[in-house]
């Protein structure tokens, strides 16, 4: 599967086969994927809570409001992405640069295990739509950024349409 497949391919999923388990071998491979993302100086400020079975249950509790993100009831791998401390350099640019390095940092590890989570067969819908408060009582953690939610689609899951910005809104260049 090339890269290109997998961009093309790859969709959030709402439509989770809840009797199915993801095979741990799977679940290691995406883990070692989302540990060798790229980082603002290699600092790998965040750490991931593999959440599975009852927690997984109350982590999805915590993804759902005003109607979003109901199907998380049926997910059963969920991958909670926590904030950890910057190192001395990241922390220095950031203050600098008022950038925030962090946030970038995880959206990249969220890619990572997206993409290999496709690549194995499988299928993730990124969440932001989260309780932060609750799921650090249950998973202890720090500050949550998103959570992945990781299982097998239905059978029935289609693949829809990509609406996307055309080539030209997204990109311009200068001489
Ligand atoms: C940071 C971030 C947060 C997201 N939060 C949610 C969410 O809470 N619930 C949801 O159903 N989808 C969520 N999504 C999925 C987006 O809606 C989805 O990626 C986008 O519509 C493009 O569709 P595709 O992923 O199927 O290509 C999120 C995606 C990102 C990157």
């Amino acid at each position: 599967m090339s890269f290109m497949d997998i961009a093309l391919n790859r969709q959030s999923c709402r439509n989770f086969n809840q009797k199915r388990q993801v095979e741990d071998e799977k679940l290691q491979r995406i883990l070692e994927c989302a540990r060798l993302a790229p980082s603002a100086c290699n600092a790998q400020p965040y750490h991931i809570t593999v959440c599975k079975g009852e927690d997984a249950h109350r982590i999805a509790k915590a993804t759902v409001g005003m109607g979003i993100n109901g199907f998380t009831k049926d997910v059963p791998v969920m991958l909670v992405i926590s904030e950890d401390s910057y190192n001395k350099t990241a922390a220095l640019g950031a203050k600098i640069k008022s950038i925030d390095y962090r946030s970038i940092d995880i959206g990249i590890l969220c890619s990572h295990i997206v993409f290999q989570a496709h690549e194995e067969g499988l299928s993730t819908c990124i969440l932001g739509w989260i309780e932060d408060k609750k799921i650090r009582e249950i998973c202890n953690c720090n500050k949550v950024h998103l959570i992945v939610a990781l299982g097998y689609a239905n059978d029935d899951d289609k693949l829809r349409p990509k609406k996307r910005k055309s080539i030209d809104e997204l990109v311009s260049y200068k001489s």
